[in-house]
């Protein structure tokens, strides 16, 4: 995640920009040192995602235990086009879009003469995993015009311009590391961008058995305790830190109340971690957690309340038959 300098690369036609700078480190900084000063600590989820978490994370895809993005990989291979990508101009704007297997599976579904005439725009945060899927795009449709943002679209969509009918995709339940109050006002604001025709693809995570979900974040390879870990090395780069990641240990549990999973890490013995942004160290207890992740989970009743909030119609939902994950294109009417 570099936040300083303003980097461009090509592949073929597709351009990937550097637009983490214009945050810059100083806020990345100030968050980090807010959230490890508060009580109880809490880091932001999106730090997960440098190159090796990244890496984990596509592990994790994989893995037997985590159901969400096999699920949803089925339902977008059963999904029917239709409407969704009829008009001849068209771009389509991931935001999150990590590696490029999802997208993939709904590029694949439009003819090559219709895909000549859109746009394929990729959001994420993590350069290495934007460079190595619009790479991979490039090939697999070397009609499409593709470019990339590196950004944190939570604050960045201004970035996304241009007047042609635009299909937003938010895949991943991506959506649910969200607190809900900031999933509908994101939805909304984006919404208020969107104009007559736009959709807006979401993937939802749903409720279900704690014990399948909780299964989901505590896989026995030990790959999400290790995805969960890395936060602290990204964290020690950001913000010149010794934290040890060995010293916590991995926790998610579901929380029933929120109804979502939390991932925490948990300090086994008491410490003292230094950085020059904190006069006098960081204290951690033995015991204390610092919260790394919230993955909200989701019923139709929310699914309906955030375009309820947005101004937006629920056009379809998909689901597979177990009723685990669920698709939701939103329209503005
Ligand atoms: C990428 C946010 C959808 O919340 O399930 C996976 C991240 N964290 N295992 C999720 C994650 C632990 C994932 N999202």
């Amino acid at each position: 995640m570099d936040y300083t300098k303003r980097e461009v690369s090509e592949y073929g036609s597709a351009r990937i920009v550097n637009c983490l700078p214009e945050i810059g480190i100083d806020t990345v900084v100030e968050e980090i040192v807010e959230g490890l000063s508060c009580r109880p600590k809490r880091l932001s989820s999106k730090y997960f995602y440098d190159k090796e978490g990244s890496v984990l994370f596509e592990r994790i895809t994989a893995l037997e235990e985590y159901y969400p993005s096999r699920t949803e990989k089925a339902i977008l291979r059963d999904l029917p086009l239709c409407s969704l990508t009829d008009c001849a101009e068209l771009d389509i704007i991931e935001l999150g879009s990590g590696d490029h297997s999802k997208i993939t599976l709904l590029l694949e579904k439009i003819p090559n003469d219709r895909l000549s005439g859109m746009r394929y725009v990729a959001v994420d945060i993590s350069r290495p995993a934007l460079d190595a899927s619009i790479r991979e795009l490039t090939c697999l449709f070397p009609g499409l015009q593709i470019s990339g943002i590196v950004g944190d679209y939570f604050q960045q969509m201004h970035l996304v311009t241009g007047a042609r009918q635009k299909l937003y995709c938010f895949l991943g339940s991506t959506i649910g590391n969200l607190d809900r109050d900031d999933a509908m006002v994101f939805v909304r604001n984006l919404g208020e961008t969107m104009s007559s025709g736009d959709s807006f693809l979401i993937g939802f995570d749903r409720i279900k058995d704690t014990e399948i979900l909780e299964r989901a974040y505590n896989d026995d390879g030990g790959v999400t305790a290790r995805f969960n870990k890395n936060i602290l090395n990204v964290v020690n780069r950001l913000i010149d830190a010794d934290f040890d990641p060995d010293d916590f240990e991995h926790r998610a549990f579901y929380n029933q109340e929120e109804r979502r999973i939390e991932m925490h890490l948990m300090a086994i013995e008491d410490m003292r971690v230094k950085t020059p942004y904190v006069k006098d160290d960081l204290f951690l207890r033995k015991g204390e957690m610092i919260h790394t992740e919230n993955s909200h989970k989701f019923d139709e009743v929310d699914i309906a309340q955030i375009a309820d909030r947005a101004g937006l119609s629920v056009d379809r939902i998909i689901s597979d038959e177990n009723m685990w994950f669920s698709l939701v294109q939103y329209m503005k009417g």
